[in-house]
């Protein structure tokens, strides 16, 4: 087909994925599925790159995938696969690895902000080279555009000078792909820390919105959200970011305006905003929560799913790598 390739992923590093994978990606790659032709990939041998108990791991991989069909991600319509499945991703990042300057790699302001989370000399050489893996992640389906947050802008540079390098010393290989930055309104903040982005690597859960929390933590992780002592629920996000955050979240969810939102609330207090925000959340996760649950009943049925996505995946992807280990006399 000549639809456009998109390539995405998430890695299996948590127990749950939060309302900023939600926003900033899922809803996302669930409208672009019928444009591109999309793969989206549980990328486990990025999760690696710092310790993770085995069990845990195989069963998040699987969690993560069920997470993704259940949020709308059509399984038969999308490659949804799983990393590990598919060996040529390693096989070609050790090509690239060879046509990467070790300054060019150095300059990666993930790994300097990571490294310094994991103490510097405990941060592994897979940390590293992160980004250089998923350089091969995109070229292997020669992906036209790849959907991130802006924190993987740089990432995506690097695999276009990869890109780049390579079809210029060895010949047209590669498509060159672009970033697809989302945009500002789809960043979510922490609750109880509203300048910095929900993620799972935060110090504590209490300002982590997980798909997979039982209603009543979600309910009651909202309603101990940071806001401010001002008490106008009105958005700033210089002053007042926490509710905003709060607004956002709801405007985002509910597909109203904020200003339609601070309309409605004006002249109440904080906790009535977030008990309605709590139940536009609870509505939102509770049918994905729910399907997750439902797939993951069926682990054997979710891994033939897999293994069929592993086998149209492989098939590409071995097609690049064999034109690549050609060029290099491999
Ligand atoms: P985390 O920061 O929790 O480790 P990842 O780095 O695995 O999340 O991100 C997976 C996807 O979710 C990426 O596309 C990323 O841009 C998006 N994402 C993560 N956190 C947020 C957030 N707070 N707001 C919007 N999008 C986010
Ligand atoms: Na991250």
């Amino acid at each position: 087909n000549n639809k456009p390739v998109i390539f995405s992923g998430m890695q299996p590093s948590s127990d749950s994925l939060h309302l900023g994978n939600y926003i900033g990606a899922l809803t996302q790659w669930v409208g672009m599925q019928q444009t591109f032709d999309a793969y989206f990939c549980v990328v486990n041998l990025h999760a690696i790159t710092v310790a993770q108990d085995p069990a845990e791991l195989a069963e998040r991989t699987r969690a993560t995938a069920a997470q993704y069909i259940a949020a709308g991600i059509d399984p038969d319509q999308s490659t949804l696969f799983v990393q590990s499945h598919v060996p040529a991703h390693a096989e070609l990042a050790w090509v690239l690895n060879t046509i990467t300057g070790f300054g060019e790699a150095s300059r990666m302001t993930q790994f300097k902000d990571k490294s310094i989370r994991h103490g510097a000399d405990k941060a592994s050489v897979g940390l590293f080279t992160y980004p250089i893996l998923m350089a091969a992640d995109i070229l292997l389906y020669q992906a036209d555009t790849v959907p991130v947050g802006e924190d993987q802008r740089q990432h995506v540079e690097l695999t276009r000078d990869l890109a780049e390098r390579f079809n210029s010393r060895y010949g047209q290989t590669f498509t060159v792909p672009k970033p697809q930055i989302l945009k500002e309104t789809a960043k979510i903040y922490d609750l109880q820390n509203p300048t910095a982005k929900m993620s799972k690597s935060a110090a504590t859960e209490a300002g982590l919105l997980k798909i997979l929390d039982d209603p009543k933590v979600t309910a009651k992780k909202i309603m101990r959200a940071v806001t401010d002592a001002d008490g106008e629920i009105r958005f700033d996000r210089e002053t007042k970011p926490g509710v905003s955050n709060l607004l956002t979240i709801f405007a985002v969810l509910s597909g109203r305006t904020v200003e339609s939102i601070e309309r409605e609330f004006e002249g109440r207090g904080y906790g009535d905003l977030k008990k309605a925000l709590a139940e536009v959340v609870t509505d939102t996760f509770t049918p994905i929560r729910e399907r997750t649950n439902e797939l993951l009943t069926d682990p054997a049925e979710l891994d033939r799913l897999l293994a069929r996505a592993a086998d149209r995946a492989n098939s590409v992807a071995q097609e690049t790598l064999n034109t690549v280990y050609d060029r290099f006399g491999l």
